[in-house]
C-alpha cells in the first residue's frame, strides 16, 4: 500500500506543540487581508496534512469497499478501515477491538444507546438523568425515547460558574433513575465534569453511565477502562479528523445484549425471510457501506495525536485557556460565561451590550474565527438568561498570538459601537 508522505515526528516536550501549527494547512491562510486565528475547533477543528493525505492516498490508490472483498483493493481499504479500529481502542484503553463501534458522530452514537440499550428496558415513570449542561444531541435522543417509552427526563442543575452540583445529582440517581448521560466536557461553556467519581456513584446504584466525550477527546487522555463509564461517544472533526466520522464505544456484555440500531448489509451473518442472523461485534452495530475514507483519515488523526501525547496537549492547552480567561477578563465591559474551576479548551463572553453575532462579525472582518449563538445548548443559555454567548474554543495548534489577535480585535469592536 502507497504510505502517505506527510510525517510525524515525536515530541518530547510541550514547547514543541507550538510547531505542530505548521502541521495545519488550512491555518496557513489570510482571511479579509489578515492571518487566519482560528479560535473555533470546539464546532469543528482543521485536519493536519498526515490526515489530509492520508485519505488522498486511499482515495488514489486503495479505494474499494471493506469486508467482502477478495481483491486486493478491498484487502487493503479493509486493513486500513479496520487498522482505525485497533489505533483507536487503544487511544481510549478500551478492552478490546470490538467493543469500538463506528458511527457518523457522537450525535448517531447516543441515538444508538438511546434506542438499543434504553428503549428496550425503559417504562412509564422510569426516569433518565441528564444535566442542564448537554449539547442536544444530548437531549433530544432522549426525549425521543421518553415519548415511545413514558419514560421522564431528570435535569442535574449547574450554578453560576457552570459547574454541575454534584450534591443534587446524587439525589437525583436515588429517584428512579434508569440511565445517566453527561458531557465529559461541556461545548458551551467548558466546564469538566469529575466524571470517574460520578460514574462510581451511579454504578454503586446499578445505574448505567453514558458520557459524551464529544469535547474531551481533542484535549485530554481519556481512559474509558479507568473512567469505568459504560459507553463513552465522540465525533472525529472535533478530534482533527473528518466529518461524518464517530465512535461509540461501549462495554462489551451491554453491547452482545442489545439489539442492532439499524438493519442491512454487513450487520449480518445469514438472511433469510423466515429469520436473520445478526453479525458478531462490533459489525451489528455498522449497517451498510461505512465511511471508509472517513475512518481511515481518523485513524491518521488519532495516530498523530498519540505521536504527540495527549498529556502534552492538555499542559499545552491548560497555559493557553488560563491566557485567554486572564487576557478577556482586563477587557472593559467583557463579561466571561463559564468560569469553572476545572475547565477545558473554551471560552464564552459577553461584550457591553454587543450582539454576538454582530461581534462575530466584526471579529471575522479581522480574520479571527469564533462562534456566536446558543452552541446547541440553549438549556445552558436559559440558565443564565441570555440568547447566546461569544465562544472563543481552542485546539493544539492555537498560540498565545492568537489570544492577543482576539483581544485586540474585540477591543477594535468596540470602537466600533462606542
Ligand atoms: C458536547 C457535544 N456533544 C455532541 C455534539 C454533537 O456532535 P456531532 O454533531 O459531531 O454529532 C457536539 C458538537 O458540537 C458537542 O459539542
Amino acid at each position: 500500500m502507497s504510505k502517505p508522505s506527510s510525517k510525524i515526528s515525536v515530541l518530547n516536550d510541550v514547547d514543541d506543540i507550538s510547531n505542530r501549527r505548521a502541521d495545519f494547512p488550512a491555518l496557513r491562510q489570510q482571511i479579509n487581508d489578515h492571518p487566519l486565528v482560528y479560535l473555533d475547533s470546539a464546532a469543528s477543528s482543521q485536519q493536519p496534512a498526515i490526515v489530509i493525505d492520508t485519505i488522498a492516498d486511499y482515495q488514489r490508490h486503495d479505494h474499494a469497499n471493506v469486508h467482502r472483498g477478495v481483491h486486493t483493493l478491498s484487502h487493503r481499504a479493509t486493513e486500513a478501515y479496520e487498522g482505525t479500529r485497533d489505533d483507536i481502542a487503544s487511544f481510549i484503553n478500551a478492552n478490546n477491538r470490538h467493543e469500538v463501534i463506528f458511527t457518523s458522530g457522537t450525535t448517531e452514537s447516543i441515538n444508538l444507546v438511546a434506542q438499543s440499550f434504553c428503549r428496550p428496558m425503559l417504562g412509564a415513570g422510569d426516569k433518565i438523568l441528564l444535566t442542564q449542561l448537554e449539547h442536544h444531541s444530548n437531549i433530544v435522543p432522549w426525549q425521543l425515547v421518553c415519548e415511545q417509552t413514558a419514560a421522564e427526563l431528570l435535569i442535574v442543575p449547574i450554578d453560576n460558574s457552570g459547574t454541575i452540583d454534584t450534591d443534587e445529582l446524587r439525589q437525583l440517581l436515588q429517584s428512579g433513575v434508569k440511565m445517566l448521560a453527561i458531557a465529559h466536557v461541556s461545548n458551551a461553556l467548558g466546564s469538566i465534569a469529575p466524571v470517574k467519581a460520578i460514574v462510581e456513584q451511579a454504578h454503586s446504584l446499578g445505574i448505567p453511565v453514558l458520557l459524551d466525550g464529544a469535547q474531551a477527546m481533542p484535549h485530554m487522555s481519556v481512559d474509558v477502562q479507568d473512567i469505568g463509564c459504560d459507553f463513552y461517544a465522540f465525533s472525529g472533526h472535533k478530534m482533527f479528523g473528518p466529518t461524518g466520522t464517530g465512535v461509540l464505544y461501549g462495554r462489551e456484555s451491554l453491547l452482545e445484549a442489545m439489539p442492532p440500531y439499524q438493519g442491512g448489509g454487513d450487520m449480518i451473518l445469514e438472511v433469510r425471510f423466515d429469520k436473520t442472523v445478526y453479525n458478531d461485534l462490533p459489525y451489528k452495530f455498522e449497517a451498510g457501506t461505512p465511511n471508509i475514507s472517513g475512518m481511515i483519515g481518523l485513524g491518521a488523526a488519532v495516530r498523530y495525536l498519540q505521536a504527540i501525547g495527549m498529556d502534552n496537549v492538555a499542559a499545552h492547552e491548560k497555559r493557553l485557556l488560563d491566557y485567554m480567561t486572564s487576557q478577556l477578563a482586563a477587557v472593559e465591559g467583557l463579561r466571561l460565561i463559564g468560569t469553572a474551576d476545572n475547565k477545558a479548551s473554551v471560552q464564552s463572553f459577553l461584550l457591553d451590550d454587543i450582539h454576538p453575532h454582530d461581534l462575530g462579525t466584526i471579529l471575522d472582518h479581522q480574520g479571527v474565527a469564533i462562534r456566536t449563538g446558543h452552541h446547541c445548548a440553549m438549556p445552558v443559555m436559559e440558565y443564565f438568561g441570555i440568547p447566546g454567548t461569544a465562544r472563543a474554543s481552542l485546539g493544539l495548534y492555537n498560540n498565545e498570538d492568537d489570544i492577543d489577535r482576539l483581544v485586540a480585535a474585540l477591543a477594535k469592536a468596540k470602537t466600533l459601537f462606542s
